[in-house]
């Protein structure tokens, strides 16, 4: 159990409620049959005017009347533990009431003006710029964007238009998004030039994924085996790629299937980059915001990135993002370099300056390393009874479980992830996948999950573990 002194500063400061009364209280309650007939019909509605293309319905079959904490209640009163947290987003929670508040009070003022100051914007942004990495803070230019593909965009054109090159290196399992492109359609040529990404613009590198790296390499040695390949490319101009506009890198692989990378892959990155003057792009939109333990995922190695990529949890639930970078990249850089209508919305501000200042204040980062390192151990220990987890992986709360059909053969357990979520959910757990196979489970809960839904969530997990794995040996 995390101690009561360990939780106590967060209720002792006045702005801040205490975390434990948050989530239901009797979650996991499952009621009906899944879906239930509320849940059912509201479905057969949304099926009768929404696209077929859905994808989190397809999994998670209910409809959802409310979220509290780390729960989610469906329209039929059943009661989930909520592992998921819409993919990273809701990192204090559904409802916290600090975020809550500073929203409902930006509600009551105004709900969109573009870009113009307002007081939550001005706030956003001095709050932001005080969790910066060294080498932006104080000295960094931030653009508003709306979603983090949005993000990951804005920092490849303004990393084109410093350097002049097109080229950008990315790493296989790498998530930026799938947005994008529409500029091409877009007439003057003023919004196209730099913007737009083609496949032939980008050239991957291996990431240090030991469990499934391409080539026989030493895992002390993957790092160096990448960047002198980086290298290369950067130097020899019969490498193929070309002038190269930047290094696109999450510090935490997330879709990819919660890959972390030895410590040392960020400080060789940036040094060969820094060598080359070649911009660093961070892309912390899952990695970001309290994830790993710290506020950027990047602060493990202490390595500042020339742009940095944000979204997701920094407005608690309403689209927004933004690319965080050094300020002499702001020199020549003309009005409208990368433009739309919503940039920056005052209500998601006033909720991403509360989110950022709870983290800064609170004891939320500390609890996230523990709590994360004991859901780790459970489930190393979990896993030396099955050898269909061929791996457990993971930093703070990005916590993952690789299914294999035998850790021998290392084959993607895609089926046995796919039923052991399945099994979760009909238990009343929300627990995802991602990885390159969608084989991997994936711990994203609320950074502010009560213990004892973490513990209950882990003993679901065993439990379906146990049903799965009987299943297919028979
Ligand atoms: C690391 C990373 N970058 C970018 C994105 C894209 O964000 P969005 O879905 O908001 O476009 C995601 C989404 O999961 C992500 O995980």
């Amino acid at each position: 159990m995390l101690s009561a002194a360990r939780m106590s500063r967060a209720s002792r400061d006045d702005s801040m409620e205490n975390l434990s009364s948050l989530s239901f209280e009797e979650a996991p309650l499952i009621r009906t049959e899944i879906p239930g007939p509320k849940s059912r019909e509201l479905m057969e509605k949304q099926n009768a005017f929404e696209t077929g293309s859905r994808t989190y319905t397809r999994q998670f079959r209910i409809a959802v009347r409310r979220g509290r904490g780390s729960t989610i209640e469906d329209m039929d009163g059943n009661v989930f533990i909520d592992w998921f947290a819409g993919v990273c987003v809701m990192n204090l929670g559904h409802s916290h009431p600090v975020v809550q508040k500073a929203m409902v009070r930006q509600l009551e003022e105004i709900t969109h003006i573009n870009e113009m100051p307002t007081e939550s914007r001005i706030s956003f942004l001095e709050t932001l710029n005080s969790t910066l990495p060294q080498g932006l803070k104080n000295s960094a230019r931030t653009m508003f964007t709306v979603t983090g593909g949005d993000a990951c965009e804005a920092a490849v054109s303004l990393a084109r238009h410093v350097t002049g090159n097109r080229t950008i290196v990315a790493f296989g399992g790498a998530y930026h998004g799938v947005a994008g492109d529409i500029v091409r359609a877009t007439a003057n040529y003023h919004y196209r030039q730099y913007a737009g990404i083609a496949l032939q613009d980008v050239y991957h590198l291996p990431y240090p994924y030991s469990y499934r790296f391409p080539v026989k390499v030493r895992e002390e040695e993957m790092s160096s085996f990448i960047v002198s390949h980086l290298e290369h490319l950067l130097r020899d101009p019969y490498a193929g790629p070309g002038p190269v506009a930047g290094v696109l890198v999450e510090p935490v692989q997330g879709e990819g299937g919660y890959v972390v990378p030895p410590s040392d892959f960020l400080p060789m990155l940036r040094e060969v980059t820094e060598k080359y003057h070649v911009p660093l792009i961070l892309d912390e939109v899952q990695s970001g915001v309290g994830r790993t333990g710290r506020i950027w995922a990047s602060e493990h190695t202490g390595v500042s990135p020339d742009i940095m990529c944000i979204s997701k949890s920094i407005g608690g639930g309403i689209p927004v993002s933004a690319i965080v970078y050094r300020e002499d990249y702001d020199r020549n850089l003309p009005g409208g370099f990368h433009l739309g209508t919503y940039r920056g919305n005052p209500v998601a501000l006033a909720a991403g300056n509360a989110i950022l200042g709870y983290l800064r204040n609170s004891d939320v980062l500390e609890r996230v390393n523990v709590l994360g390192r004991k859901l780790k151990s459970r489930f190393e220990e979990i896993a030396r009874r099955y050898d269909e987890v061929g791996e457990v992986r993971g930093i703070g709360f990005m916590v993952a479980t690789e299914m294999v059909s035998d850790r021998k053969s290392r084959e993607p357990g895609t089926a046995i992830a796919s039923k052991l979520k399945e099994q979760m959910f009909s238990r009343g757990v929300l627990m995802h996948t991602c990885g390159h196979y969608s084989n991997v489970m994936r711990f994203m809960a609320p950074l502010t999950i009560e213990e004892r839904l973490i513990d209950k969530g882990a003993d679901i997990y065993a439990e379906a573990l146990d049903s799965v794995t009987k299943d297919t040996k028979h």
